[in-house]
């Protein structure tokens, strides 16, 4: 595997590759890679002939009182984790070559960012389509795999994708979840033992409302939230930022439950560590 940090010379492999019909795969990440990375960079070799891993901390989608100066890093066992997964290229490039001071460009799409996590978090959306459009045109992909952890994330992408006509597919991957449940995250790191056992509040409630629909075809959406609120709520560690239930592609809240409805949560863990997790309530 090779580490590159220029982008000149990502750019240059990248055109490299094409010029050889090669197909690229990119997983853009922030680091700190667990096995929910791991199984996105082998989908991205199942569908790619080269795959391109890129991690970078991206300053623009971190608020001023977020995690940007303490996320969780490890460089060293990141390079071994990738290498073992097939990955071909490991990207990382540093702050001052990606936004120069002169950097003056956003993408911001509208509509999809306003709720949710955008609500919570202004501007993050806006520092995601950024980087990944920079990362788009540095490593040439014709996809890109990203986790469905982050729904919102992959619906905003996808439409910018749309918006913009980049060449490349989007494709979302399943949740990777522990053995207990807990949908994988670099910032688990953060959970304490005690708050490990707080934060399975989340997938316990998703799996709570699952069970309802299964039960109650024609329950009402503003019960399962309540449900859901009152099943997170047991955890006094535990606040929320959101309940909702939503159409998956166009996040706008379901007035009833379909196949199409997915449920997103927000939480916090003791004021401090946030964490998200979704599911579709029907089927599977
Ligand atoms: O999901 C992430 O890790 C980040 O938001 C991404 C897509 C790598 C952009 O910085």
């Amino acid at each position: 595997m090779k580490v590159i940090t220029s982008p000149v010379e990502i750019q240059t492999v990248a055109q490299d590759f094409r010029a050889k019909q090669l197909t690229i795969g990119l997983v853009p990440t922030m680091g700190f890679f667990h096995n929910g990375h791991v199984a996105l960079m082998k989908e991205a070799g199942r569908r790619a002939d080269k795959v391109i891993v890129s991690l970078f901390v991206n300053p623009l989608q971190f608020g001023p009182s977020e995690d940007f100066d303490t996320y969780p890093h490890a460089f060293e066992k990141d390079c071994q984790i990738a290498e073992d997964a097939g990955v071909d290229i490991l990207y990382t490039p540093n702050k001052k070559d990606m936004y120069s001071e002169e950097f003056a460009t956003t993408i911001q799409v509208k509509g999809l960012t306003s709720g949710l996590c955008g609500g919570d978090r202004p501007g993050h959306f806006d520092g995601v389509t950024t980087v990944v459009g920079k990362l788009f045109n540095q490593t040439l992909p014709h996809i890109a795999v990203f986790g469905e952890k982050d729904f919102q994330q992959l619906a905003v992408i996808r439409q910018f994708v749309r918006d913009l006509d980049f060449p490349i597919s989007i494709i979302g991957y399943p949740i990777v979840r522990e053995a207990n449940g807990l949908a994988m995250s670099s910032r688990n790191s953060y959970l304490k033992k005690d708050e490990m056992d707080a934060a399975l509040c989340l997938s316990t409630a998703i799996r709570y409302a699952k069970n309802l629909v299964r039960k109650q075809q024609n329950i009402a959406v503003s019960d399962i939230e309540k449900k859901v609120a009152d099943t997170l709520l047991k955890h006094s560690e535990c606040t929320i930022d959101y309940i909702q239930i939503v159409h998956q592609n166009t996040l706008q809240n379901c007035t009833q439950i379909s196949s199409d409805s997915i449920l997103l949560i927000a939480v916090k863990i003791n004021n401090r560590i946030r964490l998200i997790d979704n599911s579709k309530l029907t089927g599977g």
